[in-house]
């Protein structure tokens, strides 16, 4: 299990805690109005909202991993080449939607972080659609098993994400319940379930 600031021990009580901490972290970061002075559609951007959900938790919120990591039959951006990597996708257009999900499916190949690349990198997503679109993704929208299985194919063909985000895009982008709503299902993706962001 992951090495983590709050002397945890057990596998079980550390995703209860991170999905606890964090999540409170995601619930202020849009009321206390944080989430307005993000940079959007950089590494910088989401780095920070990386470290605003996981800074008590672990040394590396906010930090580039050291380490090499994979998922099922995708191997991510190797670190040797994570910062260039990063760089480029900086510069990747994103006026389109074609233009922000094939920046999105970049990004998680890049998957700049040891963990929590999935919870924050659809944060910095909504953030792009809601600038550029003037559009946020209504997560209740996708199913968890059809995400899945779209970001798994993603690194080959972006054809599926890009279906199923086109399809789950609102006008309500101001709409705090979509935002919180769309964090536990956020979570829910990623296997916790134990909290509702809106009692936290
Ligand atoms: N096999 C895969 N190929 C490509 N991307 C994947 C694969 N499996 C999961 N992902 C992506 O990685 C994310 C999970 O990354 P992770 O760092 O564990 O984030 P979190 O801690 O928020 O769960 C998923 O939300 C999905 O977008
Ligand atoms: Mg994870």
């Amino acid at each position: 299990m992951l090495e983590n600031k709050l002397g945890i021990t057990s596998q079980v009580e550390l995703a209860k805690a991170e999905e606890r901490v964090s999540k409170a972290n995601a619930k202020r970061l849009f009321d206390s109005g944080d989430i307005e002075k993000l940079e959007i559609g950089t590494f910088k951007g989401l780095a920070d909202i990386h470290r605003y959900l996981f800074e008590a938790i672990y040394d590396f919120a906010g930090k580039t991993r050291t380490v090499n990591v994979s998922k099922g039959n995708s191997r991510f951006a190797p670190v040797m080449y994570l910062e260039v990597s990063l760089n480029q996708i900086d510069k990747m257009p994103q006026s389109t939607i074609e233009e922000i999900v094939a920046k999105y499916v970049e990004m998680n190949i890049a998957h700049p972080f040891r963990e929590g690349n999935g919870r924050s990198t659809r944060i910095w997503l909504d953030l792009i659609l809601k600038k550029e679109l003037k559009k946020v993704v209504d997560w209740n929208l996708i199913d968890k098993d059809a995400y899945q299985s779209a970001m798994e194919r993603s690194p080959v063909n972006d054809l599926e994400i890009r279906y199923l985000i086109s399809n789950a895009l609102t006008a309500s982008i101001d709409d705090r319940e979509v935002y919180m709503k769309g964090i536990d299902v956020s979570y829910y993706y990623e296997g916790y379930t134990e909290y509702t962001t809106e009692d936290l």
